[in-house]
């Protein structure tokens, strides 16, 4: 594929090459567009290119892409510390740390580089796009396209019209989405959306059963796989995304709803201040002996 399937938008900046920009990028080259991906040093995108390369060339083994689809996807790639060179871009997507000011000063050094009808989109999971959309000068063309983890594997993406979002912005923004393959739910601006509203609850409930011994662990986990049909037990799941990002969501929904429903269990909290924070620790309800996973 030489031109992507979106025509209007034929070049995308992605700002943050970590575990989501990375994967964002990687579906985007793949799909026919050109992806400028930035981020504060050079050995971030190094590694996030390597990521890339090592995720097309497994579609190339798997016999899901052509070697030369391959080679072709990579050379839409371009990588880059200065963000000046994002603003050629017809759409941005944000992926940069989970911190309201981090986001802002993202969006505050693209600005200038970017003409008025580009539209911004962020990849956040718990700031509101109300919030982020009024840091900016546009915040008619900004959105929220939550992707998940990983990126390549997962098909949905929610899209998050904040307060002042056009309509077309909207769905510029799915669009784009289902053109990279993915199905794009639309949700409104609320706490967690919908999805880390669902599924965090539910990890922080298999937390308080584990704290009041209704179960181990593994018996947790075992329920809600064989019982539910679930491909992880929410223990083994709250590993894998990290306890700390798990208590971090619990509290923005507590924060913000003001429940006592949401009230993050205590052995989470202590989980996370002894700084067993599953897979990527070594330790979390489970052992990982190998260290990072
Ligand atoms: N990891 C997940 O499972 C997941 C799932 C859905 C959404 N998200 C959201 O995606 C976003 C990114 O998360 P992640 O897990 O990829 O984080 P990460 O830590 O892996 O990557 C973030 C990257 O952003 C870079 N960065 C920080 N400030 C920057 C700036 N001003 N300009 C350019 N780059 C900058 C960092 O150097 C880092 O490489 C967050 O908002 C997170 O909430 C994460």
């Amino acid at each position: 594929m030489t031109e992507s399937a979106n025509h209007s938008i034929q070049t995308v900046g992605v700002m943050g090459a970590g575990t989501m920009g990375h994967g964002i990028a990687q579906i985007l080259i793949r799909s026919g567009y050109t992806v400028f991906l930035h981020d504060l040093s050079q050995q971030f995108l190094d590694a996030g290119a390597a990521r890339i390369t090592k995720g097309l060339k497994r579609d190339v083994e798997k016999g899901r892409l052509t070697a030369e689809e391959c080679e072709k996807a990579l050379s839409r790639l371009k990588t880059t510390t200065r963000v000046a060179d994002l603003g050629g871009a017809d759409f941005i997507v944000e992926a940069v740390t989970e911190n309201l000011e981090v986001k802002a000063g993202a969006f505050r050094a693209i600005e200038p580089h970017c003409g008025p009808g580009v539209i911004f989109a962020s990849n956040t999971s718990s700031i509101s796009i109300t919030r982020l959309a009024a840091t900016t000068q546009r915040p008619e063309r900004f959105v929220g396209l939550h992707f998940f983890n990983p990126v390549p594997v997962m098909k949905l993406v929610e899209v998050v019209p904040g307060l002042a979002t056009s309509p077309e912005t909207v769905e510029a923004a799915e669009r784009l989405a289902a053109s990279a393959g993915k199905t794009p739910v639309r949700v409104n601006d609320s706490p967690g959306f919908v999805a880390n509203r669902l599924l965090i609850p539910m990890i922080n409930e298999a937390v308080y059963c584990l704290m009041e011994s209704v179960a181990e662990a593994k018996g947790i986990d075992e329920v809600m796989k064989l019982g539910m049909n679930h491909p992880m037990g929410p223990l083994e799941l709250a590993d894998l995304i990290g306890l700390d990002v798990c208590l971090d969501i619990m509290k923005v929904l507590y924060d913000s709803f003001r429940d006592s429903k949401y009230r993050p269990c205590p052995l989470l909290e202590k989980m996370v201040s002894a700084g067993r924070l599953g897979r990527k620790t070594g330790r979390g309800f489970y052992e990982y002996p190998q260290g990072k996973a």
